[in-house]
Parts: C-alpha cells; structure tokens; sequence
C-alpha cells in the first residue's frame, strides 16, 4: 500500500500578484524523468515506497531524444523486476555478437561464446522510456512534468524538501532522501558544496555525427570500424530502422552535413563489400555528440544521492552510458528497499562507494574503445602503430576479446 500523501494548499504573496504554493510530501523525491529516474521510481512503487518525480522538460521532449540503444542483460533484469519489460521482451532484438572493421576487413566479436552464453539486446532508449512512462501510468506513478527551476534543499539535513515551479504553482516537496537522476546537466550534482566532490574528466577532441534512417540495417549485427578518415559505427533499432555514426571534428555541424555528404562519408570508412551493400535514404533525426569521461565523488552528499548521467559520463563507444545507470539504480534501489522495509541503511552508507566501483570499470572500457577505434588529431605514427597492434593483438588472443566480450556484456552488480 502507497503511503498517503499530504497535500497542503496555501496563497502566497509576492509583488506580481498571488501564487498557489502545494506542499506535497513523499518518501524519495526523484530529480530527472529520464530512463533513470523513472526507472528508480517504478520499482521503489512497486515495494510501496512512495516517490514524486521532477522532471524539467515535457514527456514529448524526453521521448524525442535518439540515445541508447545497445542495452546489458542485467540492465534488461531490472527492466522486468519493474514490469515494463513487454515490449522490450517482444520487440527487442537479442545480439549475440557484434563486429570490429578495420584495415577493409571485418572480425566478429562472439559475445555468447566468449561470456558463456551472455548476449546484449538491442531496444532504443526513446522505446525503453516509453515503456517505463506507460508503466508510471500504470501504477499511477506521480511524474510532474515541465517543472520550472528545481533546487534541493536541506540536503545535509535530515529533512531534506525540493522547490520547484510548475505554471503559476509554487511546489514544495517534503521527502526522505532526494535522488539526482538529472544528467550531466542538471542541478543535483551543482547543488553539493565544490569542496565535497571531486570531479574527474576527459574531454575527446571530436564528437558523434548520428543518423537515424529507416532504411534495412546494413548489417543485422553492429559493426564499429575504425579507419583513417575516423572512426564509424552501424547500429540499428529494427529491421526496418538504422542508426549510424561517424567520428567528426568538434568544430562541425549538422548544417555541414547533408544526408549525401554523410552517407558518402560513411561508406569510405567501412570495408567496400559493406560499403556496397549499403542502403540509404532520407535521415529522420540527425545530431552531434561530443564525447566525454567524467566521473563526480562520491556520489551522495547528506541525504542526496547522483544517480546516472548526473554523476558520471562515458563516450558512446563501449554502449556503456545506460548501462551504468542502471547499475545505480540496481545499488539505490536495494539500499532504500533496505532502509524502509529493515530499517538498515547500510547499503545507503555503502551506496556511493559500491557503485563507483562499478563506474570506473565502465569508464575504463569505454575509455579503451574510444582509444582504440578512434583517430586522435594529435597521435603521432608511434600512436597509430600502437593503435594497430592492439587491434591485431585483440583477434590473436582469446583471453583479450574474453576481457573486451565480458565488459560489453556488463560486468555482474
Ligand atoms: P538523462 O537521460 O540525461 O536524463 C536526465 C533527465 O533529467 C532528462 O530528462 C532531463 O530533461 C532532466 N533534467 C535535467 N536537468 C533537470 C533539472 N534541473 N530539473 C528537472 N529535470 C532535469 N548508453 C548505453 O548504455 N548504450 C548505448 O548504446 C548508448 N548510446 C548512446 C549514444 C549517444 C549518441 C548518446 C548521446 C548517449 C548514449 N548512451 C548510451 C548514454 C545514455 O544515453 C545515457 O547514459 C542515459 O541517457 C543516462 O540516463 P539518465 O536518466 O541518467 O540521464
Ligand atoms: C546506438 O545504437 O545508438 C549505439 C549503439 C552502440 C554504441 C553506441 C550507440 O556503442
């Protein structure tokens, strides 16, 4: 049974007139409506505890942004312990390997094989969203979205309460535990004191030019390539949807890229017999990403916990992003179930330094991948040279694709 919500209705004054302020009261107030922070609230609803969460943009927003879409099978577990996991069940395309291009050639990287039988399952992010939106509704889920101007507050104490506008609304929620599932960009991470967190970063000197085109993959498993001009991936959502990559300078943007400049682009990075079978057509969604490492600790302050993109980021070239917030979210989940219904905090106490664990192997991965299939402005031939040693070291030693196969899968909670 959800515990009961006080709702309070008061006036406040102030020069321009009179607004409504509501004081809501919840057990965790969730900061961020991304996979996340929905996610987190789904399955704490679904042991009874009660949570609010704010999100800054609308639902239609949220659901317009291409992201993910290569998901771990531990993540895939969460999403059934949640209930919301139908559609991905069904629609969801089971990989059992993926390819590495380089030097016009084209090796497979066999997942299943080399993990023992684990796989990944491709389902973008916009769809996973979806689903945990509908299952919010479900349940009755409290999503306030379009929430202006969101703080934390009273983070060191032990009753913390967020503000946020919502129209002419004041709102005040009263919670237990704030949680921080707002992105890179949100305000959660800001709102801790600089001298209590340090922050870790790599900025790449190049982005992601992503298309998506529905068009038939060119490929039923990924391939991710390295070449000279840079690097290039082909990834799919369906057998009908294509999503592809290519590696461009900072400096670029999606106004320098024409559907035909890109495709062509494309094809000189990928091996000729791939190149040739490519089919292309209209893009329906085309944008940058520039990349970046960056890991904030710890990740909680007094009653404030970061969850996700708000406390780390990975480049996309491992498919790693996603993946560990749903780790944290695993962590997060089962030290709140444990504080409410044991009374025992210690996977609270815990929490931040169980998941960096986790995070830094991610980083690590994502990290290496990006070094290895990507060009670098700066790398001198020793850099390249190395560059290809490593790959050519990777397909002649079982135990090296073992290593590269057991972090794509995602390493165990
Ligand atoms: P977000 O998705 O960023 O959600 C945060 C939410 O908080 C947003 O809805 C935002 O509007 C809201 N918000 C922000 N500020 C505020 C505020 N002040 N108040 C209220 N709400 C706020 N990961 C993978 O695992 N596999 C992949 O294949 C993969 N591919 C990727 C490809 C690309 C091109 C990119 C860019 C990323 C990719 N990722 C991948 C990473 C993945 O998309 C992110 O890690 C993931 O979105 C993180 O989810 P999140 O909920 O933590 O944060
Ligand atoms: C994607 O399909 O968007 C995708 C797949 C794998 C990655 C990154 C992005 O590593």
């Amino acid at each position: 049974m959800q515990p009961l919500r006080r709702v309070v209705t008061m006036r406040r004054m102030h020069p321009g007139g009179i607004d409504r302020e509501t004081t809501l009261r919840t057990q965790v107030g969730i900061i961020g409506g991304g996979p996340s922070g929905l996610l987190l609230s789904q399955l704490l609803h679904l042991r009874d505890i009660d949570t609010v969460v704010l999100e800054q943009h609308s639902r239609e927003y949220v659901l317009g942004r291409i992201r993910a879409g290569v998901l771990e099978h531990g993540f895939a577990a969460l999403m059934r312990e949640a209930q919301v996991a139908g559609r991905m069940d069904r629609e969801g395309q089971i990989h059992e390997g993926f390819f590495i291009a380089h030097d016009g050639i084209r090796e497979r990287v066999d997942l299943k094989g080399l993990t023992g039988g684990n796989t990944v399952i491709v389902y973008g992010q916009t769809e996973l969203t979806r689903d945990l939106y509908e299952g919010r509704d479900r349940l009755g889920g409290v999503v306030i979205h379009d929430a202006e101007d969101v703080k934390p507050h009273g983070i060191d104490t032990d009753r913390p309460w967020l503000t946020c506008r919502k129209g002419d609304e004041v709102l005040r929620i009263d919670c237990d535990y704030v949680i921080g599932c707002d992105g890179f960009h949100g305000v959660s991470r800001k709102s801790i004191p600089k001298d209590s967190i340090t922050e870790f970063e790599r900025v790449y000197p190049f982005g992601w030019l992503g298309v998506l085109s529905r068009t038939k993959p060119v490929s039923p498993e990924l391939i991710y390539a390295r070449h000279d001009r840079g690097f290039a991936l082909c990834s799919l959502r369906s057998d009908t949807l294509s999503r592809y990559y290519i590696q461009v300078p900072l400096s670029d943007t999606v106004e320098d890229w024409p559907d035909e400049k890109f495709w062509d682009e494309l094809r000189r990075r990928l091996p000729a017999d791939v190149a040739a079978a490519m089919i292309t057509g209209p893009s329906i969604e085309k944008s940058i990403a520039p990349l970046r490492s960056f890991v904030a600790e710890p990740m909680r302050h007094g009653r404030l916990f970061l969850a996700g993109d708000a406390a780390h980021i990975v480049p996309p070239t491992g498919a790693r992003g996603l993946n560990s917030a749903a780790s944290d979210v695993h962590y997060l989940y089962h030290a709140l179930v444990d504080h409410y219904e044991k009374s025992d905090d210690r996977g609270l106490e815990d929490y931040s330094r169980k998941a960096l664990a986790r995070v830094w192997k991610g980083q690590r991965f994502s990290w290496w991948m990006t070094t290895l299939l990507h060009r670098f402005p700066a790398n001198s031939p020793f850099d390249d040279r190395l560059q290809q040693t490593d790959l050519s070291y990777l397909f002649s030693s079982r135990s090296a694709l073992t290593s590269l196969a057991e972090n794509y899968v995602g390493l165990p909670f």
